[in-house]
């Protein structure tokens, strides 16, 4: 038994739907249901006896403790997060509430369901902490890429609030010897993303004939990485990373963000030309920039590949191409989202299982 948290959201139900589909292991997945959590990605394992949900807080640690006790998993996977770098400017509370007291919350309920474990258990038991190269801070041009020996230096509120739970991860395997393992990965993209961040909102917004918001002049750069790599890093860290390690998770394919709208509205042209012949680039509008927005990030993961050897499939170009075609193939979902009736996926579910 696996022990998820965050398995609602963009990574996390990816990584619960690979894993479901590759293993027999069960996996329970407790998640708040914030805005960024949709049950709809799941609807699939509904009836599923190897898969567990719960809807519940990370803050709640009287919660956190009887589940461990209950299930007993033999891994904490700890996605949940509030993850969106614009929410964090204009409301920080909720990152400094999930990401540092929820996973302090998380931590101490682990430390204390670990100890008591007998062997083996208590050897085999793993605290994966999914974390982000947002905490590396900012690059130039011609900086080398992120590795995992770069000094922590985040410049927004969301990344500050994963600094602070990293270096807690940290200090709970040192000061207490939990056997924790950390992974720093660049930016997502592929099916179930949350239409907030820059591709999904791309696609959605072409499709829907609105504007293309692209902040500032557009050359900022990320590390863009197919979520299922991601997963099947992820994967690959819990089972035969090193305790008290961290792996830096990215995809070799740094991009400027007007390169990637430019590609996403190709790929749209050729695949859902408008009627009126115009095309989608034309819908780009430059609008203000993002406060304290950081200029590149690129993450060096030769030591994940070295010692763990894991490398993305995906290139950006095979990646994109299936990720587009996600969102072609699944309007509901985007209408789900933006009526607001994927929140009701809860209630639909609990029907479903009455
Ligand atoms: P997301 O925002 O799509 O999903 C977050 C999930 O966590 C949601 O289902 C939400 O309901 C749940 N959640 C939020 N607060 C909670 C709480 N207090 N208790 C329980 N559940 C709660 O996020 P994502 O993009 O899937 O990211 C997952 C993790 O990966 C995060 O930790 C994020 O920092 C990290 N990460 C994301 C990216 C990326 O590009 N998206 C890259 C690197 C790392
Ligand atoms: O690097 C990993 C991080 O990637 C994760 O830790 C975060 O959870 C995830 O949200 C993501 O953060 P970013 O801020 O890089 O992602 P976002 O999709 O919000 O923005 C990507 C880039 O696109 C960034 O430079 C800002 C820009 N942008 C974004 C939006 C939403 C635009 O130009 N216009 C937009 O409308």
């Amino acid at each position: 038994m696996i022990f998820v948290t965050g398995g609602a959201g963009f990574i996390g139900s990816n990584f619960v739907l690979d894993w479901i589909e590759q293993f027999d292991e069960p996996l329970i997945n407790l998640d708040k249901l914030t805005y960024a959590g949709n049950l709809e990605n799941l609807t699939s394992l509904q009836n599923n006896p190897r898969y567990t949900f719960i809807q519940g807080d990370l803050g709640d640690r009287e919660l956190l403790d009887r589940l461990l006790n209950q299930y007993k998993p033999r891994a904490v996977l700890h996605f949940a997060a509030e993850s969106h770098v614009d929410r964090s400017i204009h409301g920080p509370e909720d990152f400094i509430q999930t990401n540092i007291i929820g996973t302090f919350r998380l931590l101490e309920s682990a430390c204390t369901f670990w100890r008591y474990l007998d062997q083996p258990e208590k050897s085999r038991f793993r605290f994966l902490h999914v974390s982000t190269d947002e905490v590396y801070g900012t690059l130039s041009k011609t900086d080398l890429p992120f590795t995992e020996v770069n000094p922590y230096q985040p410049n927004s509120p969301y990344s500050a609030s994963k600094a602070a739970s990293d270096h807690l991860v940290r200090a709970w395997h040192h000061t207490y010897g939990l056997p924790v393992l950390t992974t720093n990965c660049s930016n997502n993209y592929g099916p179930y993303h949350f239409p907030e961040k820059l591709i999904p909102l791309m696609i959605v917004n072409a499709l829907a004939g609105k504007a293309l918001p692209v902040y500032g002049d557009g050359l900022q750069v990320r590390d863009w990485l197919y979520v299922k790599d991601h997963c099947k890093a992820i994967h690959r860290v819990l089972e035969s990373g090193k305790p008290g390690e961290t792996y830096n998770i990215g995809g070799w394919n740094e991009k400027t963000n007007i390169e990637i709208v430019r590609t996403i509205c190709s790929i749209l042209d050729r695949l859902r030309p408008k009627v009126d012949n115009s095309r989608y680039d034309a819908q780009i509008s430059y609008v203000a920039d993002r406060p304290g927005h950081d200029r590149r990030y690129a993450i060096d993961a030769s030591k994940i590949e070295r010692e763990l050897g894991w490398r993305p499939d995906e290139t950006f170009e095979t990646g994109i191409l299936k990720t587009v075609e996600w969102y072609l193939a699944h309007p509901e979902w985007i209408v789900n989202i933006q009526n607001g009736s994927y929140r009701n996926w809860i209630n639909k579910n609990y029907e479903a299982r009455s």
